[in-house]
């Protein structure tokens, strides 16, 4: 009986940066994701897919076992929260820090500042263990925005180089977490089909951080 896998991806950076870790599991998918329309990559592997999805819906086609295997951002599976995932290796790739920031010039408002952010859940738990009380706007991209027209005192966003915050007069003020993507594994698919999926891993293994 052939065990069909089927592995998610979001398009761009890590699409990018997962290619040598699948090469070295031997999987290498017939399609580019950035010019074709197709949704389901085929591999050169008959029994392999590649499903390209956003990136905040990784976890969840894994978590359902739409998706047996999948490659999300730290901050992404911190926020999903990790049920029904395991998260057994780091790639060490899309490496990044997830931070609180702002103007480092503003007064903020004094009753309960306001943090605009697409991280809602970590953004949340992050105050509200330093018994901070503020106040959280959900928003979708382009945070950097939010503290520049008055919409939010800080933003949570992830930052690599420090340029986007630069460049529209923001700061780092406050580090969260160290983020890198994680290989994640829905937990049906880990017992039916762990021997093909701990080779992958395996092979995976060797080429991390390289
Ligand atoms: P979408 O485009 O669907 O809203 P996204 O913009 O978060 O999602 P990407 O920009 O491809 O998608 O980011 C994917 C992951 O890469 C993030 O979850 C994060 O872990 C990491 N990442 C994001 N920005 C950077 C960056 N500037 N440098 C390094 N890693 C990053
Ligand atoms: C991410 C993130 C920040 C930026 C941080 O956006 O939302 O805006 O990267 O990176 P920096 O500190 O190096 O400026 P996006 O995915 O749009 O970044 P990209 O422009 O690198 O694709």
């Amino acid at each position: 009986m052939t065990m069909h896998l089927t592995i998610a991806l979001s398009k761009g950076r890590i699409f990018q940066e997962t290619l040598p870790l699948l090469a070295a599991a031997g999987i290498v998918p017939v399609d580019d994701p950035e010019t074709s329309r197709k949704l389901i990559l085929d591999t050169n592997q008959s029994d392999v897919k590649l499903v390209i999805i956003r990136a905040t819906d990784v976890p969840i086609y894994v978590q359902h076992g739409a998706a047996d295997v999948g490659v999300a951002g730290k901050d992404v599976l911190l926020e999903h929260g990790g049920e029904g995932l395991y998260e057994p290796l780091d790639l060490r790739i899309a490496r990044c820090r997830l931070m609180v920031a702002g103007d480092p010039n503003h007064q903020p408002r004094l009753s309960r500042p306001r943090i605009a952010t697409k991280y809602i859940n970590t953004t949340r738990r992050w105050f509200a263990d330093q018994g901070r009380q503020v106040e959280v706007i959900k928003l979708y991209g382009s945070m950097e925005l939010a503290p520049l027209v008055g919409l939010a005192d800080y933003i949570v966003d992830v930052v690599d180089t420090g340029n986007t915050l630069k460049a529209n007069g923001l700061a780092p003020l406050e580090h969260i977490a160290n983020i890198s993507s994680r290989l994640i594994i829905n937990k049906a698919a880990m017992k039916m089909k762990h021997a093909r999926i701990k080779a992958i891993m395996e092979q995976m293994a060797t080429v991390i951080g390289a």
